[in-house]
């Protein structure tokens, strides 16, 4: 049982292995949260996150600059304002909206068959380690434009970088191994950059070398910043969303029953994921002057961390919080991959996620492929489920067995 909030610590043991029990205890007693030992502010009230988020004036992204620059190797949109931001972000997101979200299905369908194929027939494949992550670096390769057939290499830089940016505190070697992945996979990104600066296709590396503001083009330091932005932002939540779909699904067979008999509630499904088990738990923001949130004054120069696990669960926004329904009334599957979203999942503001579309057509693209080939899914027995993450968070696995399927001379199977 959660103790008493005064002697509650975000980086207790207890805290990591289930943050949720915590939840209602912080917004109701300490919705402003000290830790000392980070010298940080963690607010878990939808209110107060919603106008942290929206209040640019009075709350940057000045965090970034120690949190996230070292390992992307140069400043990431999120620490972007103004024109520069916009115009940015808007090659991002064409990259990966309208027609071009549609043609990258057609590869995302093509990466899960391939990876799916060997786990069939043996019915059981831990859905993160073998098909969640490598599918999550393959889609987004294949939209930077970067070998496929460097993903193993890609990934590992990737687990340096993404530790760096959510971890609470690291030991010096810890560091150094991340800031080593972030130096080499800006060694292996330099020679890219500089051919397709010289031969551009249509891939979003292309985009962001031949993209010019104001009559000049971006550095290397630019667009290496921001592909491994995108790498991040993009590889990071896609996993954890997928398995932890797949949990709740998994723990609520009535609704999986739904589920299968009409994909087209999948969204709705995905929806009720995000808000109730969010893949990122914490955005960061500095206070830029003295302000005051639910009665305490966070100062100037603080930095304060949106509890997003919290405000979702916060039933001043959400009827019947802490449970997992697929057609609650007050979430709205449309609008919760959109600015007008009520959950904070994605974020909200200047800054909301550039890929929440994409995020959604990859996810609902992979499940509608997975539910008829995994026939009486479950977890496998004896499995101790177990989430990690403070920062992002998901299941570190998740074993699963199902009725074998033979594609090839066996029973009739679905074609995948
Ligand atoms: C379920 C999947 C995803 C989740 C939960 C998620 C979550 C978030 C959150 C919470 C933010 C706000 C960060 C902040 O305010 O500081 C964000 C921003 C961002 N996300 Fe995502 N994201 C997802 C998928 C993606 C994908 C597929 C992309 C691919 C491009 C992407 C790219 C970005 C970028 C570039 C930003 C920064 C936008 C800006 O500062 O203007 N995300 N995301």
């Amino acid at each position: 049982m959660p103790v008493a909030p005064t002697r509650f610590s975000v980086l207790s043991e207890e805290f990591a292995a289930d943050p949720y029990p915590w939840f209602e205890q912080l917004r109701e007693r300490t919705p402003v949260h000290y830790e000392p030992a980070l010298d940080s502010y963690f607010l878990s009230r939808h209110e107060d996150v919603k106008r942290v988020l929206t209040d640019h004036e009075a709350f940057t992204t000045q965090t970034l600059q120690v949190r996230a620059e070292p390992v992307m190797r140069g400043p990431v949109l999120a620490q972007m304002t103004g024109a520069e931001h916009t115009a940015k972000r808007k090659i991002v997101v064409r990259a990966f909206t309208g027609p071009a979200l549609q043609e990258q299905m057609g590869a995302v369908r093509a990466n899960a068959a391939a990876l799916l194929a060997p786990f069939l027939a043996r019915g059981r494949m831990d859905l993160v380690g073998d098909f969640g992550k490598p599918l999550a670096i393959h889609v987004t390769l294949d939209v930077l434009g970067l070998e496929r057939r460097d993903w193993r290499q890609v990934a590992a830089w990737h687990g340096g970088i993404a530790e760096f940016i959510t971890s609470m505190t690291l030991t010096p070697e810890r560091r150094r191994h991340c800031l080593d992945c972030a130096e080499q996979l800006e060694a292996y990104l330099l020679p890219v950059i500089e051919r397709r600066r010289h031969h551009p296709g249509e891939d979003l590396i292309s985009k962001l070398c031949t993209a010019e503001f104001d009559g000049i083009g971006m550095s290397d330091r630019d667009v290496t910043a921001l592909i491994i932005n995108v790498l991040v932002a993009a590889a990071e939540p896609a996993d954890k969303t997928l398995a932890l779909l797949f949990k709740h699904l998994i723990d609520h067979p009535g609704q999986l029953a739904e589920v299968r008999r009409d994909p087209g509630l999948l969204g709705a499904a995905i929806a009720e994921t995000l808000r109730l088990t969010p893949p990122v738990q914490l955005i960061p923001r500095q206070a830029e002057r003295d302000t005051v949130l639910a009665g305490t004054t966070v100062p100037a120069g603080a930095t304060v961390y949106c509890m997003i696990g919290a405000a979702n669960r916060d039933p001043g926004a959400f009827t019947d919080p802490d449970s997992f329904d697929i057609h609650r009334a007050d979430l709205g599957t449309a609008r919760s991959f959109t600015a007008a979203a009520q959950h904070l999942s994605f974020g909200t503001g200047l800054h909301q996620c550039v890929g929440a579309a994409f995020a959604r057509a990859e996810i609902e693209t992979v499940s509608a492929m997975l539910l008829p080939l995994l026939d009486e899914v479950r977890l496998s027995p004896g499995f101790r489920y177990r989430e990690a993450g403070l920062y992002t968070r998901g299941p570190v696995s998740m074993p699963l067995v199902f009725t074998p399927v033979h594609l090839d001379g066996g029973p009739a199977g679905p074609a995948v």
